[in-house]
């Protein structure tokens, strides 16, 4: 009998709050200078207590860390920094303990060049089915359509193996192998490493890189049927055996593309919204709802049972693949006048920092990704509005260790400082000592209470993890309005994108008679009448309004 999950409700994953977080940034119980396991253990309270309701853990297996853990040297152990499968096994526990969810990372797509698995495939005969776990040529010009994707760190997708005598594969880093899923062998061992974590009692799996597992000539490697087939392939190994558990694909694609992995909801039970996440920044700079709403009318609807993946910001850079050329230099100009803080064709900034330190505008982007129709992620730090390093390689800039206290290390490890494993955030601005867990838990007007108040709305209204979406038309392009419908219940957003105070005249005659109810607030607004109903929004403000039909 496989253990019952930690979720009674097949659908958990809608009603989901989810948390991102590296273990090595989050606390460091053992004072080497990296988080780990028992650390992580520690700080559940303070998770608990933020209000989300599932746990994100990036890559904690053994490996080199040459991409900070999605290059996988074991799929079955963790890595030595981190603590043992012990120490993650009482995580787990304690997590489900408090309610939490637990989703962690399959990456699906490569392994490590250390993974036991391709040192046997370079020194196996060619043709053999050792040498087959991954993808091979005697030429470079094989798939010449595929894209790269680190633009900054690689000129091709393949990689010449003296011992193998041959090019193999990559579509991110060139020490990633990429998996060869046209070998039947590859498949059944994942699905294995599946069962292992499944029967742990792992909640889920985000699928890394998952458009690029099969190859095709005269493709661009994306998104072909035979990557489908996998992802139905394993989909029915987790029906099958393991209830309530999820999937979430982490495709960064345009908004058609990412509708296949849901397939006929028997594919991931989730996806992120890639091409949404970049489209809210722009709007925001522009102070027009325009990039927003369109990008959503763009967007295939999905199955019942179906949930998009809503995020601002996460361990990567900004990306802006799925935007235009003309949308990505408007952004680079927006949000990184500074070089330094661009990466491959993104932005390498946390959210705090994109919004200028900005307060407000802060608080109208989370009221957004809390309010649109999906399951909100939030990044760990960007909670108490940490800031960057882009002085630090590749995407280390914002996966610095989490600042709980003004204390040495800002409270995240007792090694000496030159031992951590990245140094903390220390400018006058986003430095620990005024940007931390400890005094923002006791300054009832900071950040993080609001935060846990936001959540704690969001939580109350099941509208808007399950709910409907329709724009409002408002003549003023500064404001976007809808409204999140949910059988008898509806909410009202209101979000004014501009920094000036602004007035915006909407058609509410589908809900005439009714009462909206300010929901940060409970403060009862003027019945809805016939005529347009019109509301002052101040600057970056916005309005989340319950509209309450009453009894004469
Ligand atoms: C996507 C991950 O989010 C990123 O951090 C990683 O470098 C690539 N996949 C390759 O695994």
């Amino acid at each position: 009998m496989p253990p019952k999950s930690s979720a009674s409700d097949p659908l958990w994953y809608k009603r989901a709050i989810i948390y991102e977080l590296p273990v090595k940034s989050f606390f460091d119980a053992n004072g080497d200078g990296v988080g780990d396991f028992a650390g992580l253990i520690e700080k559940l309270d303070y998770v608990q207590a933020l209000g989300v309701t599932c746990l994100w853990v990036l890559p904690f297996f053994p490996s080199p860390l040459r991409d900070d853990g999605y290059d996988i040297a074991d799929y079955r152990n963790v890595h030595p920094s981190y603590g043992t499968l012990d120490d993650f096994r009482r995580f787990l526990h304690a997590a489900h303990a408090r309610h939490l969810q637990v989703v962690i990372e399959l990456v699906v797509n490569h392994t490590s060049d250390q993974h036991p698995w391709f040192e046997r495939a370079r020194s196996a005969p060619p043709g053999s089915p050792e040498r087959d776990y991954y993808v091979w040529s005697d030429t470079d010009q094989k798939y010449g359509d595929a894209r790269i994707i680190f633009l900054d760190a690689e000129r091709s997708n393949w990689m010449w193996d003296s011992k193998a005598q041959a090019y193999y594969w990559h579509r991110f880093f060139h020490h990633q192998p990429d998996l060869n899923y046209d070998s039947p062998a590859v498949l059944q061992d994942l699905l294995q490493v599946m069962d292992f974590w499944l029967e742990m009692g792992v909640d889920g799996f985000r699928l890394d890189a998952v458009p690029y597992l099969a190859e095709r000539e005269g493709t661009s490697c994306e998104n072909l049927p035979e990557t489908h087939a996998v992802i139905k392939a394993i989909r029915r190994h987790i029906d099958g055996r393991w209830p309530n558990r999820m999937l979430l694909a982490e495709a960064n694609q345009w908004p058609a593309d990412v509708r296949a992995y849901f397939g006929d909801g028997d594919e991931c039970h989730m996806a992120y919204h890639f091409p949404l996440m970049p489209r809210i920044f722009m709007a925001l700079h522009l102070e027009d709802r325009h990039p927003i709403v369109e990008v959503m009318q763009q967007t295939p609807a999905i199955p019942e049972v179906s949930q998009w993946a809503l995020f601002l910001r996460n361990h990567d850079e900004l990306t802006l693949e799925m935007v235009t050329d003309e949308e990505r230099d408007y952004m680079y100009l927006a949000y990184s006048a500074d070089p330094q803080a661009r990466l491959n064709l993104g932005i390498r900034r946390r959210l705090a920092p994109l919004m200028g330190n900005s307060r407000r505008r802060i608080e109208l982007l989370n009221s957004l990704l809390f309010s649109f129709p999906g399951t909100p992620i939030v990044y760990y730090g960007d909670e108490i509005g940490m800031g960057d390093n882009t002085y630090l390689g590749d995407r280390n800039g914002v996966r610095t260790p989490m600042q709980w206290t003004g204390d040495r290390n800002a409270g995240f490890s007792r090694a000496d400082p030159e031992r951590l494993f990245s140094p903390i955030i220390m400018d006058p601005i986003y430095g620990y000592q005024g940007v931390n867990v400890e005094a923002q838990e006791r300054d009832p007007s900071s950040l993080l209470q609001w935060m846990k108040n936001l959540i704690g709305l969001r939580k109350m209204f099941e509208a808007f993890g399950l709910g409907s979406l329709e724009f409002l038309e408002p003549a003023n392009r500064k404001v976007l309005a809808y409204v999140r419908r949910h059988r008898r219940d509806a909410i009202l957003c209101v979000a004014n994108l501009s920094r000036s105070v602004q007035p915006v005249s909407l058609d509410l005659s589908a809900f005439s008679d009714f009462t909206p109810v300010e929901m940060l607030g409970y403060t009862d607004f003027p019945t809805i009448g016939k005529q347009p109903y019109f509301l002052t929004v101040g600057p970056y403000g916005f309005y989340w309004f319950e509209l309450q039909r009453r009894d004469p």
